[in-house]
């Protein structure tokens, strides 16, 4: 199946500020230098928003994570759960068309969605409420056959039980998720037939489908009010988030030489030596890192050279965003980068909103080989 953009799109994407600041917060959960790990919640958190993934909130995400637009693009392609074209503004419904729901009426499932949404999947109903899909197996195969209508599991299913959830959600009301034949879970039809006094005093309800119940975000979109903006990995009170990334200094192991000589890093920044094989700069600075070092202004320009700039994206770690901030710098060709010193590299790393990004990504090296190809 061809997964593509939608021809028709919107002019512009942008998260709520309560988004936003998830976001940001999703942001600092990984190692600097590598923050497009964090793309597919970013770009899960743009289709909550929307209800489905645009082609600004495919680059928006990019810009926010320094990515090239086709890496967000190919994730975003790649991944069935990103709906690429608009859904039903109530509810998209996705029924599970896989064996154990096949065998147990999916069919009958898909009828009544052609028969009370569209004939068609992934194209709205008349009233532009409703869409569906069918898809693979969503793991609940011992209560098919099923659904995932918005983000929860209906179950137990039977084509009347759809129809009705359907004109429920039209009508505003959102059916309680989880087994729809009055089972618990996932035990026999006709109930227990050991431990059966579990059966006494609980909640009608299993944990999945109760917490759905309390959450009450089914089929709600998601602009950031609805649930805790939460960021334990940083700095937390309430619902406010550390957004600002907090650059972390790699920790040498204790008594790890660095190479065959046997000095570590740290013995040569105490001793103040230049380690004897590296030829690289003072270990002193080495180990400080480049946002503690003096700082000193390389050479910048006032436009390319003739001739054009770089491509400075061929630089792993680059992208367009970051580019645009070298450019903006001064820096327009590998060979310019290609000299910087440690004080130079400082001075540029002072001005990146990643800290650290140069030397970790070893951006010297690479610009020397670009330059060197000419
Ligand atoms: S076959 Fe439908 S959930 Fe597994």
């Amino acid at each position: 199946m061809l997964r593509r953009l939608h021809p028709d799109q919107p002019d512009s994407f942008a998260f709520t500020p309560a988004n936003r600041a998830w976001a940001e917060a999703q942001i600092t959960k990984y190692p600097e230098g590598r923050q497009a790990s964090a793309i597919i919640p970013l770009l899960w958190r743009a289709q909550e928003q929307e209800g489905w993934l645009t082609r600004p909130a495919i680059e928006y995400v990019a810009d926010m994570l320094d990515m090239a637009y086709i890496r967000a693009l190919e994730v975003a392609t790649f991944y069935f759960m990103f709906q690429l074209q608009p859904v039903g503004s109530v509810a998209h419904l996705q029924i599970c068309g896989t064996t154990s729901c096949m065998i147990c009426g999916a069919e009958d499932l898909v009828a009544v969605c052609k028969d009370k949404i569209a004939a068609n999947a992934h194209e709205l109903s008349a009233d532009g409420k409703f869409s569906w899909e069918e898809v693979e197996c969503l793991g609940a195969c011992a209560n098919a056959p099923m659904a995932q209508i918005g983000k929860d599991y209906y179950e137990d299913l039977t084509a009347e039980k759809l129809a009705w959830i359907i004109d429920e959600m039209a009508a505003g009301r959102v059916p309680t998720p989880g087994p729809q034949n009055g089972r618990y879970a996932s035990e026999p039809a006709n109930g227990l037939t050991s431990l059966t006094e579990h059966e006494a005093g609980r909640d009608p309800l299993n944990a999945s489908a109760r917490l759905a119940a309390d959450i009450g975000d089914t089929i709600k979109r998601i602009d950031g009010t609805e649930v805790p903006l939460l960021a334990p990995w940083g700095k937390q009170s309430g619902r406010d988030v550390d957004v600002e990334p907090t650059p972390k200094k790699p920790v040498l192991a204790e008594d790890v030489p660095a190479d065959e000589t046997g000095i570590d890093k740290r013995e040569a920044a105490v001793q103040g030596t230049a380690h004897p094989a590296s030829g690289a700069p003072a270990a002193a600075a080495e180990a400080e890192g480049a946002a503690d070092r003096p700082e000193e202004q390389p050479e910048l320009l006032s436009g390319p050279r003739e001739g054009g700039a770089d491509d400075l994206k061929r630089i792993s770690g680059v992208g367009p965003k970051l580019e645009g901030v070298l450019n903006e710098l001064g820096f327009y060709h590998f060979d310019q980068i290609a000299a910087w010193t440690p004080e130079q590299i400082a001075w540029v790393d002072n001005r990146l909103k990643f800290k650290g990004r140069i030397e970790r990504d070893d951006w010297i090296a690479q610009a020397r080989a670009l330059a060197a190809e000419g």
